[in-house]
């Protein structure tokens, strides 16, 4: 059985190598172990690309209850140069680098932000987005004008995020303190309390936070200082080859205008 499981993987790794995005020289005569186990993951020509479809524009379920969003449409694309079909995978944002740990997933693509943390436990390919935290409120408060007004304060977050890290005092820059952190798995429950009365603000990555608001006549937005934050795709630890498959691909989107469009489509409209 370890035997045919180690063929598999090693012609996986050769068709990965041949795809496009220059995922690396030409596949190796003979199966290299070490290759063959980062690709374990890959099943036959299929990325396994694990999302939480929340965070639009990034990724959200459109009205067909198809994947949709920034993210999913350069993985997409990503998928077709590299000559792989994407399957996507939806889950709590908290519990994507567990799966990744646990070889259920090739990438993350989750406008997850790259933390010294989360190097610990994935690989992440080059930047593709640079964000940062908004602080949202109900429009008549007047009391939130910036991070320190949120000391002490009801605050709602979506579980395992830098938001819920700003706001649970973990930032860097703006350092909030003693505040009462209420952690939903989606960052729309969070705006839901907010709106209901039941926290004082919600702290979340701000293009999120502009569609939240956009979709909602009674809340607004708080801009203030705070350090900014780089998106990227995580993949398994040490699965070099997909990294730089992925980089090679950002890179020749950029290039040819591709990546640029999507950010008209999804992020500028
Ligand atoms: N950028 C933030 C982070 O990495 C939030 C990402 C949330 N993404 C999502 N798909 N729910 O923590």
């Amino acid at each position: 059985m370890k035997k045919i499981v180690k063929t598999v993987t090693a012609v996986l790794t050769a068709a990965l190598l041949l795809t496009g995005c220059g995922g690396g020289s030409a596949p190796k005569e003979t199966a290299n172990e070490d290759a063959a186990q980062d690709y374990a993951l890959v099943k036959e020509h299929t990325i396994i690309v694990g999302t939480n479809a929340e965070f639009p524009p990034f990724e959200f379920m459109d009205d067909n209850g198809e994947f949709d969003g920034f993210d999913i449409a350069v993985m997409k694309e990503v998928g077709n140069r590299m000559g792989m079909n994407v399957e996507v995978s939806n889950m709590e944002f908290k519990s994507l680098i567990g799966a990744m740990e646990a070889n259920q997933l090739d990438v993350i693509a989750a406008a997850m932000t790259v933390t010294e943390d989360r190097k610990k436990s994935v690989d992440f390919t080059d930047s593709y987005y640079t964000a940062r935290q908004y602080i949202v409120v109900q429009k008549d408060n007047s009391e939130i004008q910036s991070f320190a007004d949120l000391d002490g304060k009801k605050i709602a977050v979506q579980e395992g995020t830098t938001g819920d890290f700003t706001a649970s005092g973990e930032g860097s820059v703006n350092v909030v303190k003693d505040a009462d952190v209420k952690r939903f798995k989606k960052g729309a429950d969070a705006i839901m309390d907010l709106k209901n009365g039941s926290v004082d603000a919600v702290v979340i990555d701000m293009n999120p936070a502009m569609e939240f608001v956009n979709a909602n006549d009674d809340l607004k937005i708080v801009e203030d200082e705070t350090e900014t934050e780089e998106y990227a795709f995580a993949v398994r630890k040490g699965n070099t080859q997909l990294i730089e498959a992925i980089n090679n691909c950002l890179a020749e989107m950029k290039e040819d205008g591709t990546f640029d469009s999507l950010i008209e489509q999804y992020i500028n409209e």
